[in-house]
This record gives C-alpha cells, sequence and structure tokens, in this order.
C-alpha cells in the first residue's frame, strides 16, 4: 500500500469517534496561547467538522484532486483574513501527530512517516498564500 493509502485508512479510524477532533483541538490550543486566542469566539462543534473536511482534503489532494479547495483555505487564513502566522502551521502539525498516536490503534512510527509526506504539500500550499 502507498502512503495516501495507509494515511486515508488511518483517518478513517481516528474519524469513527468525534473525540478525534476533540482531542486535536485540545492538543493545538494548549501549544500555544497566541493559538488559543484565535479560537476564543470560534463555535467549537461546527470548527471540529470543518476541520475533519479540512484534513480529509489534503489527503484527497495528496491522491490527485484538485487543490482549489485548498488555495481557498489558504486565502481564508492569510494576512489579510484570519492572519495565520506561518510558523503555527508546525505546532498545527504536531498536534494531528500526536492525535493520530492517540487515537489509531494500527499507529506504527512509518505510519506516522506517511501522515507526514501526505500532510507536507497540502499544509505547505495553505501556509504559502500567507
Ligand atoms: C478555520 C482548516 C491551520 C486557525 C478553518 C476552517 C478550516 C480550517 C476547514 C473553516 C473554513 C474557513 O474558515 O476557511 C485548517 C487546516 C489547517 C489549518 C487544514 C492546516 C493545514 C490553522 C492554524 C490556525 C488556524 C495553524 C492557527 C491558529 C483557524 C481559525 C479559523 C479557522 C482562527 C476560523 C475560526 C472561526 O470561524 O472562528 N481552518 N486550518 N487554522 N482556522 Fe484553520
Amino acid at each position: 500500500m502507498n502512503n495516501t493509502d495507509l494515511v486515508f485508512q488511518s483517518y478513517g479510524r481516528c474519524c469513527r469517534k468525534d473525540e478525534f477532533f476533540v482531542d486535536f483541538y485540545d492538543f493545538f490550543m494548549s501549544s500555544s496561547d497566541a493559538i488559543r486566542n484565535r479560537f476564543v469566539d470560534t463555535d467549537m462543534a461546527a470548527q471540529r467538522h470543518l476541520l475533519r473536511n479540512g484534513v480529509m482534503q489534503i489527503i484527497l489532494v495528496a491522491r490527485g484532486m484538485s487543490d482549489r479547495k485548498l488555495r481557498d483555505l489558504g486565502e481564508s487564513h492569510n494576512r489579510h483574513n484570519y492572519d495565520i502566522k506561518p510558523e503555527w502551521y508546525d505546532l498545527w502539525e504536531q498536534s494531528l501527530l500526536k492525535t493520530v498516536r492517540a487515537h489509531d490503534p494500527e499507529w506504527t512510527p512509518e505510519l506516522q512517516q506517511a501522515w507526514r509526506e501526505v500532510l507536507k504539500p497540502g499544509i505547505e500550499l495553505i501556509r504559502g498564500v500567507y
């Protein structure tokens, strides 16, 4: 199986429980006060659903799908809109990897490496629109 298949299946196992997204935002918001502050007025139940879709978009782009929706995400996150600093994406990635490790019963170090490789182009695209 290639990396995108491994990650697609791993994400399916993670998405079985909404706690995956609860834990992700707990990890992510505790990684920096600046990040926590960005979500003070956010409806987190809605945000968890939006993120479920956003991560799926990154995986689908790695599988060859159009990156138009990721470009739109780059636009909403850029300096003129949410103003999400480029360096925060490393914390985002670390929080996601930590959450996958905690939730996927089939986690291995190789699977983590596959996640890193699959996430990279999508994260770089969104970050690059800053
Ligand atoms: C909103 C995904 C990174 C902060 C959103 C939305 C999605 C999303 C799907 C909702 C759609 C939209 O408003 O455009 C992602 C993905 C990321 C990422 C896939 C990584 C590649 C970050 C980072 C931060 C952040 C690093 C840093 C704090 C926000 C905020 C909102 C948002 C503040 C708006 C919340 C609100 O409506 O109150 N993100 N995001 N995102 N994201 Fe991200």
